[in-house]
């Protein structure tokens, strides 16, 4: 029987620079020998970018957002993450339900067990094997949008308060959940923070 692939999942603050660490992770992978196959949430399935469009762009309550989120993770389970990982294959997803967690839960106040539940629901038994945070403060991430000049989503254009809460409730979930979640400085220069993620990476992916 192939071994279930590894599940890893990145997450952060919009401008905290994660995209492009995600990608580093795959090639990490690649090129120690796994298939790798990257992906996003919201998203990763035609239903799940419909759905990413709608909640990035339309005015919904915190709840219908939340819901939304979890209908895309179901699609998205059900056609992409959970086939890959059943033939063997890494997934490395930019975000997943710690995003919920933190962006519906922390940021907006949608009450943890409802969360839960839902999480219960849709991915019983299934969470991911490792989670990058790459963590900065909502100063650093927010100049960091704005010097990239692109036009910003209904989630980016939030205060500077609500990213605290936000990252806030990433912090609690790294000091929580130790042995899955590696929070790391995403405030350092680009290349200390790929050092420091080379760093981790190699023992990850050394027994091929
Ligand atoms: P991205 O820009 O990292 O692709 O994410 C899109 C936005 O969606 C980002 O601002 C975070 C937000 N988001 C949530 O609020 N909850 C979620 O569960 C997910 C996956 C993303």
């Amino acid at each position: 029987m192939t071994p279930r692939g590894k599940f890893i999942t990145v997450e952060g603050l919009d401008g905290a620079g994660k995209s492009s660490h995600l990608q580093f992770i795959a090639e990490s992978a690649r090129s120690a020998g796994y298939r790798v196959l990257v992906t996003r949430e919201p998203g990763g399935t035609p239903v799940a970018e419909a759905l990413r469009n709608l909640v990035l762009s339309e005015d919904l309550d915190p709840i219908a957002e939340t819901l939304i989120m979890f209908a895309a993770r179901s699609d998205h389970l059900r056609r992409v993450i959970r086939p890959a990982l059943e033939q063997g294959v890494t997934v490395v997803c930019d975000r997943f339900s710690d995003a919920t967690l933190a962006y519906q839960g922390g940021g907006k106040g949608v009450p943890e067990r409802v969360l839960q539940h839902l999480i219960d629901a849709v991915h019983p038994g299934l969470a991911p094997d490792r989670t990058f945070i790459f963590d900065c403060s909502p100063e650093v991430a927010r100049a960091r949008l704005e010097k990239s000049g692109r036009a910003l989503d209904r989630f980016e254009v939030e205060g500077i308060e609500f990213f605290q809460r936000v990252r806030s409730a990433y912090l609690a979930m790294g000091q929580a959940d130790p042995q899955r979640m590696l929070v790391i400085d995403a405030s350092l220069a680009f290349d200390e923070v790929r050092r420091r993620l080379a760093e981790v990476l190699l023992p990850m992916f050394s027994d091929r």
